[in-house]
């Protein structure tokens, strides 16, 4: 068998309204397996986003400031398993944070590959510290004035205190 010499290429796709601690280290550890993170910036139509893509890109961009060889932010309002085969990404990458995920990420990655089966989905297990984190429990916490110092990045902490006293 000939070795597979193609640059290991993972997208990482998500809503990000903001992104947080959370993903970043998925992110990191993702990058101790691919040469490459494509995170992606998908539409769930079930959510109404806070933020703009184009705001969401750029406080992504910020937290990956000096990877961009590794590390690329895209928008995407198409199917995430064809932008992945676009992108001649092998996998998909998720978080899991607890056992309630499981249900909805099962169901993504098999109809994902029913529909490309190049692509795969690996899940990584949230880290410790941000398993009880999502975006709209830290949203709703800022929103009240709580604190959210160490589950954001302070760019986006400062983003979302500017939101939410306009
Ligand atoms: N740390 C912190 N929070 C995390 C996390 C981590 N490691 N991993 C997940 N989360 C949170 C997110 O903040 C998010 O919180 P929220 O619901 O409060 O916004 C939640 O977990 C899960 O959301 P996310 O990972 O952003 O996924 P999603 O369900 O919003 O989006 C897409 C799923 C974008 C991947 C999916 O809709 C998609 O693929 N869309 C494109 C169309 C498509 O291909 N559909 C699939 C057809 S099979």
């Amino acid at each position: 068998m000939t070795p597979d010499t193609r640059p290991k290429i993972a997208i990482y796709p998500g809503t990000f309204d903001p992104i947080t601690n959370g993903h970043i280290d998925i992110v990191d550890r993702a990058l101790n397996m691919f040469d490459k993170v494509i995170i992606t910036i998908a539409i769930n139509a079930e959510k109404n986003p806070l933020f703009t893509p184009e705001e969401r890109i750029s406080f992504m961009k910020e937290c990956f400031r000096g990877k961009e060889s590794r590390v690329e932010v895209e928008y995407t309002d198409g199917l995430i398993v064809e932008y992945a085969h676009k992108k001649k990404a092998q996998a998909i990458v998720r978080g899991l944070r607890a056992v309630s995920d499981f249900d909805y990420e099962f169901q993504l990655a098999l109809m994902n590959r029913k529909m490309q089966r190049e692509v795969d989905t690996i899940f990584l297990m949230a880290g410790f510290r941000w398993i009880y984190i999502s975006s709209s429990i830290i949203k709703d916490v800022a929103r009240h004035g709580g604190d959210i110092n160490d589950l954001v990045p302070q760019h986006v902490k400062q983003a979302l205190l500017e939101k939410f006293t306009r």
